[in-house]
């Protein structure tokens, strides 16, 4: 029995990679949401609508968007003849490396749990949310789906696919400034081809040491410990140039005392980690928007914290 006809879940955006995890780490931030609403229909069919500021250029075809492939997996693994409407109200901005697609498919496979009562694990939730990825940027990375359905700090790890979740120390701030810059089409199909495929053992050996300082940091709540792993010799090496003057923001953020600092997602946004009890997070936002200036490029910044999973907002 289906107990009710639709439901909507609301999903924040993230951050991710936080420099050495690539593909692995991500964390909810608590800016921008998208909502889906899903209702099941007779047709046997997905169908997307989209509304909300940034639904103008959201593909509607089920394939090429990320609420689709995690819609179509959820209604053939059911066994129900049935079919939905699902309604994305579009708020988090795309292209900005703040995991807006990933939002968008973990809200609709959310919902859809919920709906059709399969009753999934978190694992088997972020497997699903994250084939949602391959529509938007052909592989299905589960960081950002991983954060925004579970909150807080996510590890995604290991095949098959296994998630950890951290409640992330309350006194974190992230300062998050997004350069003004003329986005490619597909920017993370193409940010991701220009991570290398094979790697030397001393890039993995730097990473496997950030990375552990950051899963420790977190499991510790001691931010400049987390700050201490954002460094990245796997994808950010090979993907800064997207980034308009972000090796000089970096710089400038630590000499600061933000904790660390990393491009967000495949970018161009930059995070920087800030203590708020040690550290005014919105000076050191403005330095690194002052730092881009010089350089003539305009950016915009807003100061976060972290956010919750994916919840449902209101059934039928
Ligand atoms: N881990 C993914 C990447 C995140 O860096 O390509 C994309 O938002």
């Amino acid at each position: 029995m289906i107990p009710d006809n639709a439901v909507r879940v609301e999903a924040y955006c993230s951050t991710a990679n936080l420099g050495a995890g690539f593909d692995v780490f991500g964390l909810a931030l608590n800016k921008y949401a998208d909502r889906a609403r899903v209702r099941i229909t007779n047709t046997g069919i997905v169908r997307i609508k989209a509304l909300g500021p940034y639904s103008r250029e959201l593909p509607r075809a089920p394939t090429k968007n990320s609420a689709g492939p995690p819609a179509r997996a959820l209604l053939d693994r059911s066994g129900l003849n049935t079919g939905v409407e699902i309604t994305i109200e579009k708020n988090i901005p795309p292209g900005l490396g703040l995991g807006s697609s990933g939002a968008t498919a973990a809200a609709c496979t959310k919902a859809m749990n919920h709906l059709l009562q399969l009753d999934l694990s978190n694992n088997e939730l972020v497997r699903t949310a994250s084939l949602g990825e391959a529509a938007a940027s052909g592989f299905a990375h589960p960081d950002n789906v991983g954060a925004s359905l579970l909150g807080g700090f996510v590890i995604c790890y290991g095949n098959p696919l296994r998630t950890v979740c951290v409640k992330p120390p309350a006194k974190l701030s992230i300062v998050v400034v997004s350069p003004k810059t003329r986005l490619p089409k597909n920017k993370t199909g193409l940010a991701r081809k220009l991570v290398p495929q094979k790697i030397g053992v001393r890039q993995a050996v730097l990473n496997i040491g950030h990375a552990s300082a950051i899963a420790l940091g977190f499991a510790n709540g001691d931010i400049d410990l987390i700050g201490s792993g954002m460094e990245d010799a796997i994808a950010e090496p090979y993907r800064e140039s997207l980034v308009p003057g972000y090796r000089a923001m970096k710089k400038a953020a630590l000499a600061n005392h933000a904790s660390g600092v990393a491009i967000s997602g495949a970018g161009p946004s930059v995070v920087a980690f800030v203590d708020k009890t040690k550290q005014d997070p919105k000076k050191i936002a403005r330095v690194m928007v002052r730092e881009l200036s010089k350089n003539n490029v305009e950016a915009t910044f807003f100061v976060t914290s972290p956010a919750g999973g994916a919840r449902i907002i209101r059934s039928s």
